[in-house]
């Protein structure tokens, strides 16, 4: 019996293991200096919360869901998602009555079924943040630019941040009937789903990828347009915030988003690095879903991310920037000097390595190289003597003696 992972499962270790704890550690350490926490909620749920948060005629939740009935006769499905759980957390633990804003970070498995290929998978990992109970421009602005500056700390570069504001409730009502007689007498040339969808969802036709579709839908009237005034001041202050925040980004009229419960300001950090699944990051603002969920109104952002995209991007000489460090030690007499810096380092954070046994030069070398040193410190007994110790950085190919007193500086 040949059993194998299952089609759009993968597992993940060595290299590919290290890059997804990096960029796992790094969002989370970034994501709390901006006040978030971790919240980790069930990889199933209730079928019918997706249904209502997610909304029945997304592609989500009609035809990529594993749903299944547990042994009490319960549906149940693999969260798709991480949005709709984080709300229905929020309002079964009345989070809400404990402070006025709410800011989450979470990561884990999310199961779609959808075709695999490079960079989309059926079980994928996330890492997300909500924020709930604040309605601000300068907010929306805050988390893309956060967003960004992440992406750009683990040097995941040429990323295009693209903007739109689908406005509310009535302005997509508004919109949605100027779409439809737009897209009504080109029906014929548009795609079998577009064709089955231009009338129960029309804005996923303006994000479809199929070519046809692309060039159907260039003249169709922009949602910009059919903004209030409201909306269209809160999508100004967020344009305004961005070039505050030093975020360069383009407006892209035809971005919607695929689940129901945006509205305003949606945005996607995009590269063209990975063919059609394109999509790093993306998010935006959803003002209605707590209330659609049972709560009070409760305006909310966020966004997630793939880690496998971002692991796909990761350059192997930048994804390593942990800083390891290999202690070649020379002579017996350095060897106490040499382990008892090594703990303190370690005991600074930074990871370590040294030999045990006294080796040559060349052959604690090689250990460092295996090691992945981004860094060597090299101790001899002449410059135990004189108090200094030799610090060799690989990636800069330098190398300079420093006083021993200045090395926890020097690696921090
Ligand atoms: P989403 O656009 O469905 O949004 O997914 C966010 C990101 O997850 C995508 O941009 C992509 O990087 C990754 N992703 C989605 N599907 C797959 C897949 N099959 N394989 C690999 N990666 C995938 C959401 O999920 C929203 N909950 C985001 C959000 C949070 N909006 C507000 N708050």
């Amino acid at each position: 019996m040949n059993i194998k992972a299952v089609r759009g499962t993968k597992d993940i270790f060595g290299k590919d293991s290290e890059k997804y704890d990096y960029v796992v550690k790094i969002a989370g350490d970034y994501f709390e200096k901006y006040g978030f926490s971790r919240i980790i909620t069930p990889i199933f749920e209730e079928t019918n919360l997706f249904k209502r948060g997610i909304g029945e005629g997304t592609d989500v939740v009609s035809k990529e869901m594993y749903t299944f009935e547990d042994k009490g006769g319960r549906s149940c499905t693999l969260r798709p998602e991480g949005t709709a759980a984080v709300v229905r957390a929020y309002l079964e633990h009345k989070i809400f009555a404990l402070e006025d804003v709410t800011k989450w970070y979470y990561h884990g498995s999310m199961f779609r079924y959808e075709r695999p290929q490079t960079g989309r998978y059926r079980e994928f990992n996330q890492i997300g943040v909500e924020v709930l109970g604040k309605k601000d421009p300068i907010l929306d602005a805050e988390i893309i630019s956060m967003a960004f500056e992440f992406l750009k700390k683990i040097n995941i570069e040429d990323l295009e941040v693209q903007i739109n504001s689908i406005g509310g409730k009535e302005t997509r009502l508004k919109y949605r009937e100027a779409l439809i007689n737009f897209l009504t007498p080109k029906k014929e040339k548009l795609c079998a789903d577009c064709q089955n969808r231009y009338e129960s969802n029309p804005l996923r036709v303006l994000d479809c990828k199929v070519p046809s579709c692309k060039e159907e839908v260039k003249e169709a009237p922009i949602l910009l347009d059919y903004l209030n005034e409201e909306e269209k001041n809160h999508f100004d202050v967020v344009k305004q915030f961005l070039d505050i925040f030093g975020v360069k980004y383009v407006v892209n009229t035809n971005l919607v988003r695929g689940l129901d419960y945006y509205s305003n300001t949606v945005f996607e950090i995009v590269t063209n690095k990975l063919g059609s699944q394109g999509t790093v990051l993306a998010g935006g603002r959803y003002d209605t879903l707590v209330e659609q969920m049972g709560g009070k109104e409760t305006p909310a952002f966020g966004f997630a991310m793939g880690v496998e995209r971002l692991m796909l991007l990761l350059s192997e000489n930048h994804f390593n920037e942990k800083n390891k460090v290999f202690f070649v030690w020379l002579g017996e007499e350095t060897k106490i000097e040499a382990f008892k810096l090594t703990q303190k380092l370690r005991n600074l954070g930074i990871e370590v390595g040294i030999e045990y046994e006294s080796k040559s030069m060349k052959a604690q070398m090689k250990r460092a190289d295996k090691f992945g040193a981004k860094k060597v410190l090299i101790l001899g007994e002449n410059e135990l003597n004189e108090g200094k110790i030799v610090i060799k950085d690989f990636t800069k190919g330098e190398q300079e003696e420093i006083l021993l007193s200045e090395v926890e500086n020097k690696l921090i």
